[in-house]
Formats: C-alpha cells, structure tokens, sequence
C-alpha cells in the first residue's frame, strides 16, 4: 500500500500534467499562437514571452519563500507556542512596491504595443474587406476588383489593412499566426492590420458563436511571394474560359440554369449572385465549405447532395439534385482553375 502513498505519486503526477501539457506547445500545430509570422504576431508574441518569464520569476521567489518557510519554521517536537508577532512594516512596503513594479513593466510595452498594433495603416497597405457570413468569409480586395471565399491570399511582407464587416451576426476574424483576433460585428466597420513575413499556408477560424456551424467557419490564409500572388490576381481577374469535355459543360449548363446563379458569382456567365460565395476559379481552391474538407470530387457531390449533412444549418438549401446533375456540377466546379504560369 505505500507504493501509492500520497508523496510517491504526486510528483509522477505532476510531471504526467506537464508533459501533457508541452504537447499542445510543438511548433506543427497549425493554430498555433506561439510561432508568429507577421509583425504584430512578433509583438504579441513578445508580449507573451515577457509575460511568461515575470510570472516564472514570481513563481519561484514566492514559492521558495513559502517552501522555506514551512521547512524552516516547522513545529519541533515539545517547541511548545512560538512567539507572536504582529505587522512589519518594512516587509509590507516591500510587498506592496514590488508587484507594483512588475505592473509598471508589464503595462508600460503593453501600451506600446496596443498602439503599434492598432496604428493606422501606411498609403501603400493591400486593402482588403472581410465580410464574415454564416458561415463563410468573403474576401474583396477593392483596388483589384477580385472577390474571393475561405481563401485569404496575401503577398509577403506587404502591409495588409483590413475592413471587418458582418454580413449577419456577430463572429471573430483570426488566424492565430498572424495577428491578434479582431470581432467582427453587424452595423460596425472594424478594422486590423498586420505584415505577415514568411511564405505559408496559414489557419484561421471564426472564433466568435456564430451559430449551429460556427466551429465549421474556417479559413486558410495564404501568404505567397509578390510573383505569385501577381499571377493569381492576374489569372482572377480573367474570366474562366469555357469548360472543356463534354461533363462539364453539361454541369455549366446546369449551374447557369438552374437555381445557382441566384446567390453565385461565377464571372463571365449568368452567375452574379452575392448571397453565397464568389465561385469564380473555385476549381484552384485547396478546401470546401469554409475550410473544412479538401477540394475532392467526392467532397463536392457530398455538399451538393445536402449542403446541412455537412455543415449544420447550412444556408445553401438541398436542391434536391439530381445524381446526373451532381457529376456534371462536380466536374463543371472543378474544371474551374486558374490558368497555368
Ligand atoms: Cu462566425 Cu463563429
């Protein structure tokens, strides 16, 4: 029965916690907060370490002092009372400066950093307007008359300047690795801006209750170098050509006569609907439905088939498709790519 005394396994205890702990710390997980790649990524990010090394400092003195304490001044066989002792007034000056100083230094570079992240953006920022939905993200980008869906693209280290607006309800604009996380909410324009540095595919999610499908309105933001990301605006901006082999230009026959066109955009065809997502090139997207499921032909038939069966309340109503016209969609949909470099 000692083997499991209270002193043998609180610390293998304790480690267990810790161990666990450290893994929700590695540098693959894809939200993670701790491997920043923009600039207000690093501010915060340095925020965060100073932060952390003041709270282990604090940690460790007041721990020490109370494990000396207890250790040092523990009752000794036959001790009898120890003496009373009443306020010290050097000690409670200490400990009331003290922690003030610590406030001091961790408001004085928040406050910096506060204004430095929430600076107005320079003249030659990319501008680009949220607008989130239940649940999906629409992307305009004004200057370059593109509008996209789910999939931010963003030149490396250009200065982005975002507008934040809602479409509907109240949601929450972040990609962890980016910058800090902005609310986005109805009747209001708010805004957010950040450099990010390094090339990469990045996650972000609305991270506001939304609704049924708020844990499903997912983003992929995809920061590219000035080359690529000039091609893929030149390649939007080109209306898609013609689908080519006979399925898929049954399945653009459907979707311009059929119920599609009326909430999507799909340029140069009858699609000019605003209430879903723009679908123009949406054959180069890498995911479905606001992130949640890769590009497949099958995850397309899944969604076209009942749009809630994937994602919980979703606003695109089961058409009641025809499997016939599922495949002709699902090729139409995916011939829709981007021309080649
Ligand atoms: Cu939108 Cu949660």
């Amino acid at each position: 029965m000692r083997l499991f005394s209270r002193g043998r396994w609180l610390p293998l205890l304790f480690l267990a916690v810790v161990a666990a702990l450290g893994v929700g710390c590695q540098q693959r997980d894809p939200m993670t907060t701790i491997a920043p790649k923009s600039d207000v990524g690093s501010m915060i990010q340095g925020l965060y370490v100073l932060l952390f090394w003041l709270s282990v400092v604090v940690f460790v003195v007041v721990e020490g002092l109370l494990v000396y304490a207890v250790l040092r001044f523990r009752a000794k066989p036959g001790q009898g009372i120890p003496a009373q002792v009443h306020g010290n007034n050097r000690l409670e000056i200490a400990w009331t400066i003290a922690p003030a100083i610590i406030l001091v230094v961790i408001a004085v570079p928040t406050w910096a950093t506060i204004f430095k992240t929430a600076a107005e953006p320079g003249p030659n920022a990319l501008r680009v307007e949220v607008v989130a939905r239940q649940w999906w993200w629409e992307f305009r980008y004004p200057e370059l008359n593109l509008v996209t869906a789910n999939e931010l693209h963003l030149p490396v280290d250009r200065q982005v300047a975002f507008t934040l607006k809602s479409g509907d309800v109240i949601h929450s604009f972040w990609v962890p690795q980016l910058g800090g996380k902005q609310d986005v909410v109805p009747g209001r324009v708010n805004k957010l801006q950040f450099t990010p540095n390094t090339t990469g595919t990045y996650y972000g999610q609305c991270v506001e209750l939304c609704g049924a499908s708020h844990a499903l309105m997912r983003m992929r933001a995809i920061v590219q170098t000035q080359e690529d990301f000039d091609a893929w605006v030149k390649g939007n901006r080109t209306p898609p050509t013609a689908p080519t082999g006979a399925e898929a230009q049954r399945g653009a026959d459907v979707f311009a006569k059929g119920a599609c066109v009326a909430c999507h955009t799909i340029e140069g065809t009858p699609g000019k609907g605003t209430v879903g997502p723009n679908l123009t090139y949406f054959g180069s997207r890498t995911t479905l439905a606001a992130g949640i499921m890769p590009n497949t032909a099958e995850n397309i038939a899944r969604w076209l088939r009942d749009p809630a069966a994937v994602k919980p309340q979703a606003k695109m109503p089961n058409l009641n498709l025809s499997e016939h016209d599922i495949s002709a969609l699902v090729a139409y949909l995916s011939s829709l790519k981007l021309p080649e470099r």
